[in-house]
């Protein structure tokens, strides 16, 4: 089965959680990993799909090894396991992303997300993020692609979690075009027992 048609089926049965009826263009890749090297060190990839940025990062240096692809939907987290028998595949919820251990234990470099986050409730946002930069050394960048005019982050929800976002570049070459943020860090981190409450209640579990 093509990799298109797949896609499109995953988006049939579940239109939701897939977000858009046909994978990232090549274009839209080399912009999402546009700074990442190999020196950036371990990977995670939230929401892979059929694997488009997935081979662009392998492209750009990351070692298979050095990669996590955290994929929610059965149909995609087979073929990756499949295809990538040496990246960390989790079939999981990128919300519980805090919950599990990675690279044993080494910090992550960087996180490329595919994740509809548009779509998404704000608590479930907030523990996506929440459990990216707390898998990542400090000057460790979220790379988030949209289809809208602006960030897919709410400016509050940035805010909140002292992050700041960067508009790094688009591409019209995608159906349907598509821009990336950079999402950083404002200030490194204290530990997570000394960070305050967000303010909101706990994410549910489930
Ligand atoms: C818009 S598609 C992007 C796929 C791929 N990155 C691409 O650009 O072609 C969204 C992907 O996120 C996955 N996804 C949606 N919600 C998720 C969640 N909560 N946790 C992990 N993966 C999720 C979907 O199954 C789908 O693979």
């Amino acid at each position: 089965m093509s990799e298109t048609y797949s896609f499109f089926r995953a988006w049939l049965l579940d239109p939701l959680r897939v977000a858009a009826v046909m994978p990232s263009g090549q274009a839209l890749a080399q912009v999402i990993t546009s700074e990442i090297t190999a020196g950036t060190g371990p990977v995670i990839e939230l929401g892979p799909g059929t694997g488009a940025f997935t081979r662009a990062l392998l492209a750009r240096g990351v070692r298979e090894e050095d990669l996590a692809l955290v994929e929610f939907g059965s149909e995609f987290a087979v073929t990756l396991r499949r295809r990538y028998p040496r990246a960390h595949t989790l079939w999981m919820d990128a919300r519980r992303l805090q919950g599990v251990e990675l690279f044993g234990g080494r910090p992550a470099g960087a996180v490329v997300s595919g994740l509809p986050v548009l779509s998404m409730k704000p608590r479930k946002v907030i523990a996506i993020l929440e459990g990216a930069f707390g898998k990542m050394h400090p000057a460790g960048a979220f790379y988030q692609f949209t289809y809208g005019p602006a960030c897919p982050i709410p400016r509050i929800l940035l805010d909140r979690l002292g992050l700041k976002a960067i508009r790094i570049g688009g591409t019209l070459a995608n159906v349907p075009p598509a821009s990336v943020y950079r999402i950083r860090q404002r200030q490194p981190r204290p530990p997570a027992q000394d960070r305050p409450a967000t303010g909101l209640p706990a994410a549910p579990r489930g």
